[in-house]
């Protein structure tokens, strides 16, 4: 039996009903919403609207249904079943009979639907949460174990800085901290319950909404029962959150296919993690790497569609959410997809840190150390920068580097230039001047992966574990 057929005297159209069906996808949501009708079942067993055998019926009844979907996958294959509340109803029906049409009473579907997504989501976040604990570890571990190496840091993809491998490595750590946090913060906003919210105005029975958020691991009801039907705020928000991390790898992806290019030999590609070319034999390809820079599309994409699908709906709930779904679970598939196969290929991929060394140590690197140097005796820093930008141009002209100027050489440009000026351009002075928090002087970075750790097991700390 339908959810809805009383009031029509013709038949839904075959075609048009399968394509208005949500269960090939909603389907996912089938724990959830049995989760959601069993504390349904207990409200309703609290309104005197059940009597405690058919509570206990109906519990039975949801836990078999869980059962059997867990054991065997064809039970799910029903082509009848509007939506996955629809499905749960049929089968309640035919496992305990007409009574289980008693659950459906005082609720409706648009607050059902509104409850399973924010389970979904939740669930989604604190696996994100662990997925990304690891991805995390992997990173810090890596900046670990690169010790004092070191590699030139880029603006305008032009040389800049000598930085430690570690402290580039961090950048990334910080990236998806922020990630974690975020979602952190969806978490919060989206704990609400929508059950007893009805289609609009309420639930038609006076259910104990607290009791209800409470059995679900809610923090509370949500205070609108027009707004808790028709919101997907939380959906956008967490598709938005996706987004950014999606950002975050596709960067580092890209970053990874550069130095993997012959051009910079930074890195190793791990050949467990890469493909060759069906033409040349030669080939070894970064398609972990560049898929995770494609991916990135369709989490935009799906944070896009979700925009323009709720963007000119009228109160309250209206069939357009459901097209809310399908980009919310593409977007989480990829994201979860993705997060141990970079943590797996960072942890395979070999960098070539003597590469790196030599890099940092061309390219005039030290320049800015070398203007620092005329800061330190009184030269005004834009007089400074000038002179070392001289001193810069009489290197290109000589094929050399600051340090292959003469004292003679470097006093015509200032007198205050002496023996000490050499020790300064070296690298490890160069990194060492960086001294802040922050900075890449290897005593502040080491303290930075010390922080950082702390931050992450603090995640750890932090992710709710399924009751
Ligand atoms: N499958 C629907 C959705 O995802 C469930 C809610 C249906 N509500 C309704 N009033 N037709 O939005």
């Amino acid at each position: 039996m339908k959810m809805w057929g009383g009031r029509f005297r013709q038949t839904t159209d075959p075609e048009f009903q399968r394509w208005q069906s949500s269960f090939d996808f909603d389907r996912r949501l089938l724990s959830h919403e049995l989760a959601a009708s069993r504390a349904h079942a207990q409200a309703l067993r609290n309104a005197g609207i059940l009597s405690s055998d058919e509570l206990i019926a109906i519990l039975q009844g949801l836990e078999q249904i869980g059962a059997r979907a867990a054991s065997s996958p064809i039970y799910l294959e029903d082509d009848e079943a509007e939506d996955v509340h629809h499905f749960v109803q049929k089968q309640l029906v035919s496992l305990i009979g007409e009574v289980a049409y008693k659950l459906h009473s005082g609720r409706s579907r648009n607050e059902q639907i509104a409850t399973d997504l924010r389970l979904h989501i939740r669930a989604g976040i604190d696996q994100l949460q662990s997925d990304l604990a690891v991805w995390l570890d992997v990173l810090l571990e890596r900046a670990g174990q690169a010790q004092d190496a070191v590699m030139p840091a880029y603006t305008h993809l032009q040389r800049a800085e000598p930085v430690l491998v570690a402290h580039h490595l961090l950048a990334y750590v910080e990236m998806f901290l922020r990630d974690s946090g975020r979602l952190a913060d969806c978490r919060k906003r989206l704990n609400l319950c929508p059950l007893g919210s009805g289609a609009v105005a309420g639930a038609t029975i006076a259910l104990d909404r607290r009791a209800m958020a409470a059995e679900l691991g809610f923090s509370c009801p949500t205070a609108n029962s027009i707004d808790a039907t028709s919101d997907r705020d939380f959906v956008l928000e967490f598709v938005n959150a996706l987004s950014l991390i999606a950002l975050h790898l596709s960067r580092w992806a890209e970053e990874m296919i550069l130095f993997s290019s012959e051009e910079f030999g930074f890195v190793q590609l791990p050949e467990a993690y890469s493909t060759g070319s069906s033409a040349m034999p030669q080939k070894k390809n970064p398609d972990l790497l560049e898929l995770t820079r494609g991916k990135v599309a369709r989490v935009i994409a799906a944070a896009n569609a979700l925009m323009i699908v709720t963007k000119g709906l009228p109160l309250a709930y209206n069939k357009d959410l459901q097209e809310t779904q399908e980009p919310l679970f593409d977007a989480v598939v990829t994201i979860s997809g993705l997060l141990p196969l970079v943590s797996a290929w960072i942890k395979a991929a070999e960098f070539n840190y003597g590469r790196m060394r030599e890099a940092a140590e061309t390219g005039f690197m030290n320049a800015w150390a070398a203007a620092t140097y005329l800061v330190h005796r009184g030269v005004p820093s834009s007089l400074a920068h000038e002179q070392i930008g001289m001193a810069v141009q009489l290197c290109l002209e000589k094929g050399c580097g600051l340090d292959g100027l003469s004292l003679e050489q470097l006093r015509s440009l200032n007198p205050v230039f002496d023996k000490d000026f050499y020790a300064c351009l070296q690298l490890d002075s160069v990194l060492a001047i960086h001294d802040v928090i922050g900075g890449t002087a290897p005593g502040r970075v080491r303290q930075a992966i010390s922080d950082a750790k702390q931050k992450v097991e603090a995640i750890r700390e932090e992710i709710h574990v399924p009751a």
